[in-house]
């Protein structure tokens, strides 16, 4: 293999008679004048080339005239040996271009080592295989050789083929968060599952919103070999929101509870006053709605209540009273919170948030679990979750400010250690059209900007980055490209990575599980294929498995158990109805049952005799 020509310092071309090139793999190019340190470089794009594809600068636009004459003069019979063909892109900054007919070669692990492997596993994020290295799987020493098992959907498990790629998350306070992009099914999911298992491998904590209910870690992945199992119940804890976790109205403050209304509902600039004005420490949910309540019957009512106070009908002394109170209310805030209608609204998009059981429960689980270093996962609605993560992330992060403030100044203020923020559907937590509501957008993209000095970092997965809110996309240092199609994606691919174009024409055909891992951190492209994960989702099954185990149509489960129960009378069904009905856990009518023995006569598995009492079903004998 040789190089045979070159348009820029970064880019060359290579050649050879007897080997194919693959793409993606690394090659040391044997350069005198940079022998201090061969060069490396990786295979960006191949062709192969013989006299029935002929070797012409119309049928490929990989050589242009200059390689052809560079073959010609290193002794290449154009058009009759065969000649493969790739285009190299170099990974070091050269002072001059690499001079052709040099040799290049396959590397040894030793050579690249240092250049691939910034950590070893046992304290790195091992995510993955180095697409293109797996000729160098045989000189792996065994601390890496069986740290990344793949898998492939019709083979199974497999063994690790390749360099096992490992995220250093080391560098995140420089180079902090990570996007997961890639269209369905690409294996976004996939990839994030693996991420957090590698996170709770190094028991780094992190709250975890999950709108798919897909991301628990209690279930090992199938035929996953012993040795590669790992144990997660410890490490994490999936809560449900509006069940487990809420937000307590006792704890909000004004601008909290401002906040969170946006969630159901534009809060106007009189709205904001109202709230200001009319909510008061450590309220409750009652206490507060009841003094809006109040106060809007008061402000509607106000001159039916005054004549009512002075009536003397002798009516009782108790609402008389209550009429006083909110008489009351009405003079003290009167002038503060403006009409009735904006009252109304603050109670309407208070009762939503109440309906959808935002304030049951608190967030102290979460805390808790954050605190013992776990991942929390939180499940819900998405809307749900928009709420309570944009409560959750902004105190936590509030918390965790503070305590490095005060470490750093010598003031007081509780412990709160980093912590990591992972969404899936990240574009809707942070939306890029300023148009749609996103509570959590703006905490977000405080987190995005400044978290890194805080230790708070960000892990965001979506099928769109087109419509992720941009300046939150910008500060993603680390992004993890799958499969996409689409061509606004692709545009904010380009801008957003250094993927070369040779890797954005190749982002529409990757096979699921393969992803470019675009990082500031490397300051190049590599290309990796995600490794196996160690546990499931509880509801990964095969849909169609589903219907077939778990929803058995109701007639044939009678059906079956009728057939336990043979033989049967129909003078006799009502002294079998209690336990079937408990065995089906459903109720049951006589007639569903002389229906279904009918069906069973019909198909010949069951036949009827006339008895003294009535009829009497039994087993075919055949
Ligand atoms: N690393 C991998 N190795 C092998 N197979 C994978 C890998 N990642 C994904 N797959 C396969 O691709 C399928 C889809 O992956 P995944 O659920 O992660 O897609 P997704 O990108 O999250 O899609 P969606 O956006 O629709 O949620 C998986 O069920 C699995 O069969
Ligand atoms: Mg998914």
């Amino acid at each position: 293999m040789q190089i045979v020509g070159h348009t820029t310092q970064q880019v060359v071309y290579a050649a050879s008679r007897r080997r194919p090139f693959r793409i993606n793999e690394l090659l040391l190019i044997e350069d005198r004048i940079h022998s201090n340190s061969n060069p490396l470089g990786e295979v960006v794009e191949t062709q192969s080339f013989n006299r029935y594809i002929p070797l012409a600068t119309e049928h490929s636009d990989l050589v242009d005239r200059q390689v052809m004459e560079n073959l010609a003069q290193l002794g290449y019979d154009i058009g009759a040996d065969t000649i493969h063909l790739a285009r190299i892109r170099i990974l070091a900054e050269l002072a001059s271009p690499v001079s052709v007919g040099i040799a290049v070669r396959v590397p040894t692990f030793a050579e690249i080592r240092d250049f691939l492997i910034p950590r070893d596993p046992a304290t790195g994020l091992v995510l993955g295989v180095i697409r293109g290295t797996e000729e160098l799987t045989v000189g792996l020493p065994a601390q890496l050789s069986r740290v990344a098992l793949l898998y492939q959907k019709d083979s199974g498990i497999m063994p690790q083929k390749g360099i096992p790629y490992i995220m250093d998350h080391w560098t995140w306070p420089e180079y902090p968060h990570i996007g997961i992009f890639g269209g369905s099914g690409s294996g976004k999911s996939f990839a994030l599952r693996v991420l957090l298992e590698e996170l709770m491998r190094q028991q780094l904590p992190g709250l975890i919103l999950d709108p798919h209910f897909e991301l628990s870690f209690t279930e090992p992945f199938p035929d996953l070999p012993a040795s590669y199992r790992e144990d997660f119940t410890r490490r994490s804890i999936v809560l449900m929101a509006g069940r487990d976790v809420g937000i307590l109205f006792e704890e909000l403050n004004a601008a909290d509870l401002i906040n969170l209304l946006q969630a159901a509902g534009e809060v106007t600039e009189n709205m904001n006053n109202a709230i200001q004005t009319l909510h008061r420490r450590r309220d409750s949910f009652v206490s507060f709605s009841t003094r809006i309540r109040d106060l809007t019957r008061g402000l509607e009512e106000e001159q039916d209540l005054k004549r009512k106070l002075r009536e003397d009908d002798g009516d009782g002394f108790r609402e008389k009273q209550e009429i006083r109170r909110i008489l009351g209310l009405v003079e003290k805030y009167k002038d503060r919170v403006g009409h009735v209608s904006t009252l109304r609204a603050i109670s309407r998009r208070l009762n939503r948030l109440q309906t959808e059981r935002i304030f049951t429960g608190g967030i102290e689980p979460i805390r808790e679990a954050i605190m013992n270093r776990r991942l929390v996962v939180v499940q819900g609605p998405i809307w749900f979750l928009q709420v309570l993560g944009a409560y959750v992330i902004r105190k936590f992060y509030r918390e965790r400010r503070q305590y490095q403030d005060a470490e750093q100044t010598g003031g007081e203020a509780p412990k709160f250690p980093p912590f990591i923020v992972a969404t899936d559907e990240a574009h809707n937590f942070a939306p890029r059209s300023p148009e749609i509501p996103a509570p959590a957008r703006s905490i977000l993209r405080t987190i995005a900007q400044e978290g890194r000095k805080y230790g708070v970092f960000l892990i965001l997965a979506t099928q769109r980055p087109a419509l992720l809110e941009d300046t939150i996309t910008a500060q993603l240092n680390t992004k993890l490209i799958f499969r996409t199609i689409r061509s606004s994606d692709l545009e904010v691919i380009r801008e957003e990575t250094d993927l070369g174009p040779e890797e954005v024409r190749r982002l529409p055909y990757l096979g699921s599980g393969n992803a470019f891992v675009s990082s500031a951190a490397v300051g190049r492209t590599i290309a990796v294929r995600i490794r196996v994960a160690k546990t499931v989702s509880p509801h990964s099954r095969h849909p169609f498995l589903e219907l077939k185990e778990d929803f058995i149509p109701p007639e044939e489960e009678l059906g079956e158990a009728l057939l336990t129960y043979l033989p049967l009378g129909d003078f006799n069904f009502d002294v079998h109805l209690g336990t079937l009905q408990q065995e089906l856990k459903r109720r049951i009518t006589i007639e569903e049952i002389t229906c279904c023995l009918e069906d069973l006569v019909g198909e010949g598995i069951v036949e009827k005799k006339e008895m003294v009492l009535g009829v009497e079903y039994r087993r075919r004998e055949d």
